[in-house]
């Protein structure tokens, strides 16, 4: 085993001020669970696609992984052939007139890559930029890492964990420099309506600020197009309009739009992701990128370019698979667990456990139920006390009420067939039983809907 002595040398104080990643911390507990044939382990935690790609994708990246062309570097924003298909496909998901072309595009070794160049190309060190709370762990990580201060924007149960553009107001400052919004949002799955998203757009516009949205689960939103942002100036949304009727949207100004190929095209090994933005947003970030990745990875870019167009009915099969399977999940849920929001990948549920917080639940559920669940404090923590010990993790005071933000747990419906959900919900239902804690009471009607919902 690998010794886990003394360093020679000091560490970066961001990296060891950040958080670690808490995904491995769920599977530490899960670790304890006796999994047998009869009763295996359920694994809720991961934002996975469950499927595989299709043959002739995998047929393709054989094909260009043997080619000795694929071994060279290509142009650090990617390959042209693929971003020209992508403007295609986007013109798809976002309208035929969607004001999109190639010089807007940059490819990145997936989403999160395109995170961290967006944001190392907009902020330095001292700068704030707004998430909304719960947030996507590796948004804030980074952040961190970078020495950009986060600005958390509290979101609440009573408003479908959507933020709220007049409370971001009041959070900006002469530093503030971006909001990044996620839709489908990861963890709460809520999915932001285009109304909001042209409101943080107007916001964005008013303060000068870059409006971030990490679209990665936007394919899975039935039926879309998920908003207005890239219509021609004829089709702004209204808000955008009424808002700033001397300077009309022009959404290079402001909009910066960030895609993962991991969910839609099931290829999150392959590392792909994307950056829409102005051409000249986009030459700052390629610097960055020049640096990070050099360039995204070949073989999956020259398979991708020739099918990208094939593969809208196999995202649509998909996506309405995961709506059945949220549908499943919602039925089967016990009545005392009560879902906050679902979208994309994921369902927000809260557990019925008084005075008991979701970390201490999705520990017993792992490590006596075998179900596997990431508690909401996995996604607004913001620093660890002691180095070496995933379990010492620390939540930053967030201006919410404890009580209610302490009972939520993120199950992801992507990585499980039905059988599974139908297991999970029945292990739920005796761990109200078998973990000997005080239960609320369930809500009235609810059973009663249940009815009808099945
Ligand atoms: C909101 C969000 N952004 C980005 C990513 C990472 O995407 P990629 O695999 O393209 O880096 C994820 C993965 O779960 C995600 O949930």
């Amino acid at each position: 085993m690998a010794s886990t002595g003394r360093l020679g040398f000091r560490l970066s104080r961001q990296v060891t001020s950040t958080i670690s990643p808490p995904i491995p911390r769920a599977y530490k507990w899960a670790g304890s669970f006796m999994s047998s044939p009869t009763r295996p382990l359920l694994d809720m935690s991961q934002g996975v696609p469950g499927i595989a790609p299709p043959q002739s994708l995998l047929d393709g990246l054989s094909k260009a992984s043997k080619s000795p062309s694929a071994c060279g570097y290509c142009p650090a924003t990617g390959e042209v052939s693929l971003r020209v298909a992508l403007t295609g496909e986007m013109k798809g998901v976002y309208g035929q007139y969607a004001d999109i072309s190639v010089d807007d595009i940059a490819l990145t070794a997936g989403c999160n890559m395109a995170f961290v160049a967006t944001v190392m190309s907009l902020a330095d060190a001292g700068d704030e930029i707004i998430l909304p709370v719960p947030w996507y762990f590796n948004h804030q990580m980074t952040l961190n890492m970078l020495g950009i201060k986060t600005v958390p924007l509290t979101t609440t149960a009573q408003d479908g964990f959507l933020p709220s553009p007049e409370l971001a107001a009041t959070l900006i400052t002469p530093k503030t420099r971006a909001i990044a919004l996620v839709t489908p949002n990861n963890p709460t799955g809520a999915v932001y309506p285009p109304s909001l998203i042209a409101a943080f757009a107007s916001f964005a516009k008013t303060y000068n600020i870059a409006l971030i949205v990490d679209e990665t689960y936007r394919d899975f939103i039935i039926p879309g197009p998920p908003h207005a942002l890239f219509s021609p100036l004829s089709a702004s949304p209204n808000s955008l309009i009424e808002n700033h009727p001397t300077q009309p949207w022009s959404w290079r100004e402001n909009f910066i739009h960030l895609f993962s190929f991991s969910k839609s095209y099931c290829i999150p090994g392959h590392r792909l992701g994307a950056i829409v933005a102005s051409p000249t947003f986009l030459s700052e970030v390629t610097t960055v990128l020049d640096c990070l990745q050099i360039c995204p990875p070949r073989p999956i870019q020259i398979a991708l370019t020739p099918l990208l167009h094939t593969f809208r009915p196999f995202i649509l099969e998909h996506a309405k698979s995961i709506e059945r399977r949220h549908s499943l999940f919602r039925t089967l849920l016990p009545s005392r667990w009560k879902i906050g929001a679902q979208g994309g990948f994921y369902a927000f549920v809260k557990h019925p456990f008084k005075g008991v917080n979701a970390t201490e639940v999705s520990r017993r559920l792992a490590m006596e139920a075998g179900v596997i669940t990431l508690p909401a404090e996995f996604f607004c923590q913001e620093r660890m006390v002691a180095r070496g010990d995933v379990g010492s993790l620390v939540a930053t005071e967030i201006d919410a009420d404890p009580d209610e933000d302490d009972m939520w747990i993120r199950f992801s419906v992507a990585n499980v067939d039905d059988t599974q959900v139908q297991k999970v919900c029945e292990r739920l239902a005796e761990s109200e039983e078998s973990f000997g804690w005080k239960l609320v009471s369930i809500p009235k009607g609810i059973e009663a809907d249940k009815q009808l919902n099945k």
